[in-house]
């Protein structure tokens, strides 16, 4: 059976590599990659990485690679098919009856209606019948020129407001409920999801509206509707007002738990604000911030269920590489409550002071040993050794070190002489670690001149599709390269995978230059060529810096 590459393309964007390959062994990280004991050949030191971004997987080792239905393929012993189809059920995925389906039409379908009623509900708000939502928005200090920024809207109080609106634009009922904008009623007809609700458009990283979460203007029960889960809406992938933070110039972001928390703090000038909607931080956020920012700062409610939900999210966060900082909101409920009493300034003035990882780490340390026995302290003492020694940079551990020190009494030289010793360990470790995976595989000693290159074309025209290239399949001396070049708008899809993904693990940084496909394509063609591996043509583009465009783009 032949699924749709859109399928498939579905399939591994939403697939958690960690996740999946969590089950058959056990991953860690080493920057942007993750290594492991390759699950499918038995070794000592981890040789199998696994690079999330992309979903692909590769073992240096025994050079199997491949996407996650590769990986499935392998790890269960199925045919393509079946791997494709269990990953399908795992992902709550329909797979498609045959041929052509619409899962990609249907999810621009979803955004497009989302489109229109984003727009209605915001034209509704600017009529008449949005004054009582305007009123609202007022009282809470909501300014109209950020509201516009937001697309903020308003459901009015009738029960065939939407279902109207858009049916007049060619939307049928199916559509609507397919988009979670109506429900059925009690008495077995349908009627607007969403009465009498400010509306806060979802919008997913691309800025796209995927849901909505609506505000009751008064007490009614629930307070705050969100939409329905929907193929293009999963509240545990979407972190609100991600598409706007993906942008700002700080160099962390801010996680609050509220939309509306969100929505304030952006206009208080905090471009780098997102919020869960609803739920508690999910291991898919988390890894979504990772890819962005470097820190993020914890700002959940001062309640009960938020200290607790902020130490899940530091652990996420830290495992998914991101440090974790924790804001104090000293006695506010909640963020847009700190910033009505105090401001954006005073706001400011918390996020200076916010405990660092590091320090709200050593203070939960603390909490949980009795550091007025002898075995407490030591407890505490060798937590936090191990803590500190994971500080890439020495200030920082000297001076955590001269903290716990004090904190027991004891003298600073020796902690900090235990720290730079584990310190020291890690990092020898860590090295051996990745000495192990730059190692050749001895099956490509033999590689040509005219291969190396012919690889490294594949590697730039794989990562950029938009380089031109004068390149056939006939170029290619290798039944493998022969493939990989012609399913290379798929590159998933067939028995090309595991090559793909070899040479997108090996060539991790590439100079995006059509120069440098120039040269590979004038080594493959002409026979003349002196002996010119890899190393050689890496060598040469290394002065080719990876430069971010403004557009976001590479040169
Ligand atoms: P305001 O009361 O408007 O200031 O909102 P808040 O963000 O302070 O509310 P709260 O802390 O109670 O809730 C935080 C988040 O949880 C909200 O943004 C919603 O996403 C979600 N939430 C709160 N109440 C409900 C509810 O009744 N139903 C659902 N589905 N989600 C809710
Ligand atoms: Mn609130």
């Amino acid at each position: 059976m032949a699924f749709p590459n859109a399928f498939l393309d579905e399939i591994t964007a939403r697939t958690d590599m960690i996740a999946l390959v969590s089950l058959y062994t056990q991953p860690a990280r080493k920057g942007t990659r993750w290594f492991a004991r390759c699950p499918f050949h038995s070794e000592k030191t981890p040789s199998f990485s696994i690079t999330p971004e992309s979903g692909l997987f590769y073992c240096f080792g025994c050079q199997a690679g491949g996407g996650p239905i590769q990986f499935v393929m392998r790890a269960e012993n199925l045919e393509f098919t079946d791997a494709v189809k269990l990953l399908a059920e795992r992902l709550g995925l329909e797979v498609p009856e045959d041929g052509e389906t619409g899962l990609r039409v249907r999810r621009e379908r979803l955004i497009d209606i989302n489109r229109m009623a984003a727009r209605w509900f915001y034209e509704t708000l600017g009529g008449a019948e949005g004054k009582p939502c305007a009123d609202y928005m007022q009282s809470r200090g909501i300014r109209p020129d950020t509201a516009r920024r937001f697309g903020l809207g308003y459901a009015p109080p009738r029960w065939e407001g939407i279902i109207a609106a858009l049916s007049k634009q060619g939307v049928s009922t199916d559509e609507l409920f397919a988009a979670g904008l109506v429900s059925r009623n009690r008495r077995g007809g349908v009627s607007d999801a969403f009465y009498d609700r400010l509306m806060f458009p979802i919008f997913d990283l691309r800025g796209l509206v995927a849901g909505f979460s609506g505000r009751a203007l008064g007490d009614a029960t629930p307070k705050y509707k969100n939409s329905a889960e929907s193929p293009v809406y999963k509240k545990r992938d979407i972190l609100y007002g991600a598409h706007i933070a993906r942008k700002t110039a700080r160099p962390y972001w801010i996680l609050v738990e509220g939309n509306i928390d969100a929505f304030m703090l952006h206009q208080a000038g905090f471009d780098n604000a997102v919020a869960t909607c609803g739920t508690a931080l999910t291991d898919t956020q988390a890894r979504l911030i990772a890819r962005h920012t470097g820190e993020l700062v914890l700002a959940y409610d001062s309640d009960e269920a938020g200290l607790k939900a902020t130490q899940k999210a530091v652990v996420l966060c830290e495992a998914a590489g991101t440090r974790a900082r924790v804001l104090n909101l000293r006695g506010a409920k909640d963020p847009d409550d700190f910033i009505q009493a105090h401001g954006a300034a005073g706001f400011e003035k918390l996020l200076a002071e916010s405990q660092n990882h590091i320090e709200y780490r050593l203070s939960l340390l603390e909490s949980q040993n009795q550091l007025g026995g002898d075995a407490g302290k030591l407890d505490y003492l060798r937590g936090a050794t191990a803590l500190l020694a994971a500080l890439p940079n020495r200030g920082e551990r000297e001076l955590y070190a001269m903290r716990v020190a004090a904190k027991l009494g004891i003298d600073s030289k020796a902690v900090s002489r235990d720290v730079e010793t584990a310190s020291r360990k890690r990092v020898r470790a860590a090295d051996k670690a990745y000495e192990t995976k730059l190692v050749r595989p001895s099956a490509r000693d033999t590689v040509t001149a005219a291969q190396s290159a012919a690889e490294m074309a594949l590697a730039l025209l794989l990562r950029f599709p938009e380089l031109e290239t004068s390149l056939t399949a006939d170029d290619f001396e290798t039944e493998a390269h022969k493939r990989l070049f012609e399913n290379r708008s798929a590159p998933l899809s067939g028995d090309a995978a595991p090559l793909y993904a070899e040479l997108m693990a090996r060539y991790e940084t590439l100079p995006n230059t059509a120069v440098a496909l120039r040269d590979c394509e004038r080594r493959m063609k002409s026979q003349s060529v002196p002996e010119d591996g890899e190393d050689s043509l890496m060598a040469k583009y290394r002065g080719y810096k990876e430069t971010k465009t403004k557009e976001g783009g590479w040169l």
